[in-house]
């Protein structure tokens, strides 16, 4: 059996906040905008948002010091400005953190939890949560995802219940327009690892299945050309793609690249979606030995070859190095072998086969 979970009513396309966010009137009189420092009020997204919550008569708060890889910190200071300002539902609007840390304000908001319990639950329900992406990433808009920085574990940890799927998401490809280059990469290759790691987990469904493969169809034929001028209709087949793969990971969930990704990115400041990108082409060695027919799939629609074509492509738009010691190697592979995304890979994940993908790095 499988289930098939997406309660998030979704808006999609170019002025979706000005033809359709009268519906935010049904969430209450106060909204707190969650966001980082500068980006939401550069896109656009910021003022589309303000502009629709002024012609609905709905007053508002803003929190803008969300920073990347968001911590516990953060979200505890802004529920504690969200209560004091007596908001009813907050409005995360960025990439993955200010998605991510909106989701966890609005929980907070109506949770008196510690930091033992911010992860494990049970939780009453938050806030309501509206979502507004301005890169072509994470997906968290249609996710019960939130990924947080914690300092008690010495990695990234992920705050998961269906309470935390977003009420709204307003999804407008125009807010990409601005989004540079490496921003670019990153993000599509994180929105293509939830794609491919959900069509490969163990957890994958005949639902989710099919978002995935179209979720591909979106991105393939843009593989090459991230890193040049994006013009809007690639940018719309990205976010769009960014969007399913994230429906994707709400029923699947993520596998080894996410859950080696985290500690490159914990203890080596790589962004999350290079972090992916430098561990994909091994991961996808892993699965040609126990899901071949998927592998092959996964080839066909990207319209390449094989792993060698898929790793030449990987090396051009990531040219990273990383200097990792045997010390370092085996602190992220303890780290890594407990967590979910290890039980959900389609292999046999032992501590050898994560230090070893580590290993190839260097
Ligand atoms: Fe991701």
């Amino acid at each position: 059996m499988f289930t098939y979970e997406m309660p998030t009513k979704l808006f999609f396309g170019k002025n979706c906040i000005a033809q359709s966010g009268d519906y935010l009137a049904q969430l209450g009189k106060k909204a707190l905008l969650v966001t980082g420092h500068h980006s939401a009020k550069i896109n656009g997204s910021q003022q589309a948002i303000l502009d629709t919550l002024q012609q609905l008569g709905i007053s508002w708060a803003i929190f803008d010091e969300v920073e990347n890889n968001p911590s516990i910190l953060t979200v505890r200071r802004a529920a504690a400005f969200a209560k004091a300002e007596q908001v009813d539902f907050v409005i995360a609007v960025g990439g993955g953190s200010p998605m991510d840390a909106g989701k966890v304000i609005a929980l907070l908001c109506t949770n008196e939890i510690d930091d033992v319990q911010l992860f494990s639950g049970p939780y009453k329900k938050p806030l309501p949560i509206v979502a507004v992406p301005t890169t072509s990433g994470t997906g968290s808009e249609v996710t019960k995802a939130a990924i947080l920085t914690n300092p008690h574990a010495g990695t990234k940890q992920s705050v998961t219940d269906p309470l935390l799927f977003p009420s709204m998401a307003f999804v407008d490809p125009t807010f990409t327009m601005g989004v540079s280059p490496v921003v670019t990469i990153d993000t599509a290759i994180d929105a293509l690892s939830h794609a491919v790691e959900g069509y490969m987990s163990n957890n994958s469904t005949p639902v989710s299945d099919v978002w995935a493969e179209e979720a591909m169809h979106f991105i393939g034929p843009h593989l090459t050309e991230l890193g040049s001028d994006v013009s809007y209709a690639a940018r719309e087949d990205l976010m769009y793609a960014s969007t399913l793969a994230g429906i994707v990971i709400a029923q699947s969930g993520t596998t080894l690249i996410h859950g080696m990704g985290y500690q490159l990115t914990y203890y080596k400041g790589f962004t999350h979606g290079r972090a992916n990108g430098m561990l994909f082409p091994s991961y996808m060695y892993l699965m040609t030995e126990t899901m071949p027919d998927k592998v092959e799939r996964v080839w066909d629609i990207l319209n390449l070859d094989g792993l060698d074509e898929f790793t030449n492509i990987m090396n051009k738009l990531m040219p990273d190095t990383i200097q990792l010691t045997e010390e370092d190697i085996d602190c992220y592979t303890k780290l890594t072998m407990p967590t979910r995304a290890v039980q959900a890979t389609a292999y046999n994940v032992t501590a050898d086969v994560i230090a070893s993908i580590y290993r190839q790095l260097r």
